[in-house]
């Protein structure tokens, strides 16, 4: 297996990267409906940086507030892994699924000691992409108080979308944590949002607490569902021209998308020892799309 691998199931055109797991592609019959904004996978890659697009896997959120996560960069090391796949393309009915996975290694056990095995399966059908994060607890304690993993799990989801008029709904009457004013977290106060429709319009960093799980990102003429379980939070984010200063983002780039993240990010899920977390995504296109101002 090369260094950089490329996994492309062609059937629903969507190209998954082994390194950080990440769907840097995905075209249903009708709309392509994510792609990079920055340098190229390879490139990228090769300088160990996250990949600016698709769906990359977050497994620790954010800069890390978690005193054993204190080594970790930000959004932690998944994304910046190189998972493994096992060459099985699973067909049922009329979906594929291909799963990857991520198992400590010497560069991840020098800045997090967490015993981890994690499992990444995606799930393509012809209207619809799924994300399922598998995350074990590995440790063999059998103390008490339990050995609990505690962690943060997020699905970035790059939405490619004309960011001036995208809305992102239903968020009414959510708290949200505006991390414009300080991505610390317990810095930024909590703030109710009065939108009826979310826009990012300009600079947008907010952490909604608590969401519903399913939401709809609109545009005019295009739309996407995304429904998920055991993921409680959602970020919806674009840089606006702050993106020019990001170094791995083409000049405009934040025009082109949204990224609405759901995820577990304010508190951490526990998961004792020998059990497994699951958290879920299903990513649909809608079809003539409504509006909501
Ligand atoms: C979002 C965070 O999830 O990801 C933002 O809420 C962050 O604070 C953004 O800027 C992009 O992160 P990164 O590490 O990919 O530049």
């Amino acid at each position: 297996m090369s260094n950089l691998p490329l996994l492309r199931v062609i059937r629903f055109s969507a190209e998954i990267m082994l390194y950080g797991a990440t769907i840097v592609s995905w075209k249903s019959p009708s709309e392509r409906l994510f792609e990079l904004h920055g340098p190229l996978p390879l490139p990228c890659a090769m300088a160990r940086k996250p990949v600016r697009g698709g769906i990359p896997v977050v497994f620790l959120f954010g800069p890390p507030a978690h005193p054993e996560h204190a080594k970790l960069p930000q959004h932690g090391f998944a994304r910046s892994s190189n998972w493994s796949w096992d060459n099985i393309i699973k067909e049922e009915g009329d979906h594929v699924s291909v799963t990857l996975t991520l198992d400590p290694t010497p560069s991840i056990t020098a800045v997090y000691k967490r015993q981890f095995h994690l499992r990444f399966v995606v799930t393509l059908g012809e209207n619809d992409i799924a994300t399922e994060l598998f995350v074990q607890n590995t440790s063999a304690s059998t103390e008490y108080p339990p050995d609990f993993l505690e962690f943060q799990a997020l699905f970035h989801n790059y939405v490619l979308a004309p960011a001036n008029e995208v809305l992102v709904t239903p968020l009414q009457n959510l708290f949200y944590f505006d991390k414009t004013e300080s991505t610390e977290e317990g810095k930024s106060t909590a703030k109710a949002e009065k939108r009826a429709g979310v826009d990012v319009r300009k600079f947008t960093d907010s952490v909604y607490e608590n969401a519903p799980g399913s939401y709809e990102v609109t545009w005019p003429g295009g739309g996407v569902a995304i429904k998920t379980t055991n993921l409680k939070d959602v970020v919806v984010w674009n840089p606006a021209e702050t993106g020019s200063k990001m170094g791995d983002m083409e000049q405009g780039g934040w025009e082109k998308f949204v990224c609405v993240e759901p995820g577990h990010v304010r508190g951490y899920e526990r998961v004792a020892p020998g059990l497994t977390w699951v958290g879920k995504q299903v990513i649909s296109v809608i079809h003539n799309a409504r509006r909501h101002q």
